[in-house]
């Protein structure tokens, strides 16, 4: 495993490479237990994280604060509506300056088209890490704390059956970062994967064959259905969750592409998780949601509530595993 991650960007899990990967998941369970016995570890002393968010959060922004203040450092929440990015500020010039003052510059852009390109941009003029807190492609925080909690609750991933499945969801057109991130996640650690989704809510393609491309090194599966009953039978985990109908349109930019987007979201009101569904998984499968859920529409609140859901230990090693990743690119060596 390695051990030498100070000044490295995270921007994708992809960019990682499986040591690197274990080494954060045995820093995220070393941290954990320091949190359980509320032993101080100021890991990142005098330190600056710079939290841009361009889009809403309550996870990934109380787990970066609270996660940095208790390894002694400090956050700065940036909200970039205030800042002269809203005044056409260019991302080599934010970059430039905030690793100037501070130790990390980390951000959450999920601009459908933008949000990575702009992360990379940073990524090329910062003199500090560049950490993303969720782009339009990736949201490798969110998969990181989910294969932390596969990991708990099951030993080695290898061979788990997993569904990952489009939900019907009014809330918003959730970003495409979540299943995509675990589907290249899963394909690296050897599990039996589904993903299930209507035809008008695609994956992005180059995604589709980087997973191959890792399930073919680790011996993972793939396959791709149009039903949640097909992905859910005598699965171990299920990860139900809307994604936004991006590529199902010409263009979601525009007034035309919205609208077709909302008319393709409308046929499936019925890709919703419930107790029927669960009771066709394995006895003791996991329902896991990054959240936040949009009850009633992606899951009814009797599974999300129930036995089988795990998805406030899944939230909590968000904070164990952003520790993680600040103290190895922050600090460490
Ligand atoms: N799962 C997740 O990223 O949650 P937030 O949008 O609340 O940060």
């Amino acid at each position: 495993m390695n051990t030498t991650f100070r000044g490295k960007h995270f921007i994708t899990c992809q960019d990682w490479s499986k040591g690197d990967l274990d080494m954060v998941f045995e820093v995220a369970k070393y941290l954990k237990m320091k949190h359980a016995l509320n032993e101080p570890c100021d890991l990142l002393k005098n330190k600056t994280a710079f939290l841009m968010f361009f889009e809403e959060s309550t996870r990934t922004r109380n787990s970066m604060e609270a996660g940095i203040t208790q390894l002694g450092g400090h956050a700065h929440f940036l909200d970039t509506k205030t800042m002269q990015i809203n005044h056409g500020e260019v991302g080599k010039d934010t970059a430039q300056v905030l690793s100037s003052f501070g130790d990390a510059i980390c951000v959450r852009n999920c601009v459908y088209g933008e949000g990575n390109n702009y992360l990379r941009t940073l990524t090329k003029y910062a003199s500090q890490p560049i950490i993303s807190l969720q782009d339009d492609i990736y949201h490798p925080m969110q998969v990181l704390a989910d294969m932390m909690t596969i990991q708990e609750k099951f030993g080695n991933p290898r061979k788990l059956k997993v569904a990952i499945s489009w939900a019907y969801a009014t809330s918003h057109a959730k970003p495409l970062s979540v299943p995509q991130s675990q589907l290249l996640m899963f394909a690296r650690y050897g599990m039996d994967i589904t993903v299930a989704h209507p035809k008008e809510f695609p994956l992005m393609p180059d995604i589709i064959n980087t997973a191959y491309d890792n399930a073919e090194e680790s011996g993972a599966t793939i396959k791709f259905v149009d039903n949640m009953e097909e992905a859910f039978r005598d699965a171990d985990i299920v990860i139900p969750k809307n994604w936004g109908g991006f590529l199902g349109v010409n263009n979601p930019h525009t007034a035309e592409g919205k609208a077709q987007m909302k008319e393709n979201l409308d046929k499936y009101k019925d890709w919703i998780c419930t107790e029927e569904l669960m009771s066709i998984t394995k006895k003791h499968s996991i329902y896991m949601h990054a959240l936040p859920a949009d009850r009633g529409r992606e899951v009814v609140d009797s599974v999300i509530d129930g036995k089988h859901s795990i998805v406030i230990p899944e939230a909590e090693n968000r904070l164990h595993t952003a520790k993680a990743i600040m103290a190895l690119t922050m600090g460490g060596r």
